[in-house]
């Protein structure tokens, strides 16, 4: 059954295409752009309701120079992976988790979102439409990536009289160039991620952009990327530049609060209800920087590093290691039942994964 809607003559290409496995290298995907088969598509004027999306060929987008993500950062995006069963069966993970986070997203930038089930439809449609992109089983996953732009045209400061939701999608592999093995990262004490009443508890466009000079210089240095603190105390811990972080300390998993400068990522969500399944305390607080000092462990979660362990973190020229070569054991274990669940190996009591 050819899952276009709206693009019947794109289907005899489709299930040719979509019957087998891409012919690439799969044992080498990183985290890059891997240009894939179609893109979803579809429009809405502001005040209005999106219909009617359709697929569409992968490939660049026509915008007016004066729309309004382009002038005045007016735009979000997700990020969800699929991954390939032993059987070929797809499953996605929490879609409507990000339908749900796009549409808060959209109320705080003014502008109009799908509803749950438009985008995970979408979603679903367009992970089939390039099933051939979705890895083999152990070898990575596809990364889906949500947009939604205000692509009218604006000049005054406004929300755009029109917005375009777009779906693309990626073959992934893991994000950092390390591989699985821990990260280093360098705490940030003077330029902040977001602010009290601003919009870093949501994911637009503009929150990312802005960590870009922070992240570069940490690079540059041989960092893997920067942890943030809060503006307000510089003290408190917040996340690092793509990713939400967790400190282990005994039995007692940390993670700082969600309070409005924080991104809400499904996957620290996820791993706070594995945690507790698996009989760990997790303790949703502020957590001073100080505590990385004396923890067992530390690590990172979120859709695209999805939990990376941290092997060291320097603060003002003082670094503390986590001595070990790999994973800790608790990073690890909530990294093997977090994963087992995404890829269908293991009972899916909470009911998490969708497959096609
Ligand atoms: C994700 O984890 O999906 C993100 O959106 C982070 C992004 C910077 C890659």
């Amino acid at each position: 059954k050819s899952p276009f809607k709206n693009a019947a003559v794109l289907s005899d290409s489709y299930s040719s295409e979509a019957s087998e496995l891409a012919d690439i290298e799969w044992g080498n995907l990183g985290f890059g752009l891997l240009p894939t088969d179609y893109m979803y598509m579809m429009k809405c004027s502001q005040g209005g309701n999106f219909s009617k999306g359709e697929l569409q060929r992968f490939g660049n987008i026509e915008l007016n120079p004066s729309a309004g993500v382009l002038n005045y950062g007016q735009g979000l995006f997700e990020g969800l992976k699929a991954y390939r069963k032993e059987d070929g069966n797809i499953l996605l993970f929490r879609p409507e988790e990000n339908a749900l986070r796009m549409r808060q997203g959209a109320e705080r930038m003014c502008m109009p979102a799908p509803t749950v089930d438009q985008f995970v439809e979408a979603v679903k449609e367009t992970v089939l439409a390039n099933k051939r992109w979705v890895p083999p089983p152990g070898k990575g996953s596809l990364y889906i990536r949500p947009l939604l732009m205000g692509s009218g045209a604006v000049l005054g400061l406004a929300p755009a009289p029109e917005y375009t939701f777009l779906i693309y999608v990626s073959p992934v592999g893991n994000y950092f160039k390390e591989g699985v093995a821990p990260i280093n990262l360098i705490v940030e004490h003077e330029l902040h991620r977001a602010t009290p009443g601003g919009t870093g508890g949501v994911k637009t466009i503009g929150n990312y952009a802005a960590v870009l000079k922070a992240q570069s210089a940490a690079k540059a240095k041989g960092y893997s990327d920067v942890l943030y603190l809060d503006c307000v105390h510089k003290k408190y811990l917040e996340e690092v530049s793509s990713c939400n972080i967790f400190v282990v300390k005994g039995n007692v998993i940390s993670t700082p609060a969600i309070k409005g400068t924080i991104l809400p990522g499904i996957t620290r969500k996820s791993i706070i209800d594995v945690a507790r399944s698996q009989g760990f305390q997790v303790e949703e607080r502020f957590v001073p920087v100080d505590e990385l000092l004396d923890a067992d462990e530390v690590f990172c979660t979120g859709t695209a590093v999805v939990v990376s362990p941290v092997g060291s973190i320097t603060y003002k020229g003082k670094r503390v290691s986590y001595g070990v070569d790999g994973f800790g054991a608790v990073a690890q274990q909530l990294y093997s039942v977090l994963t087992r669940l995404q890829m269908g190996l293991i009972d899916d009591k909470m009911n998490w994964t969708v497959e096609l």
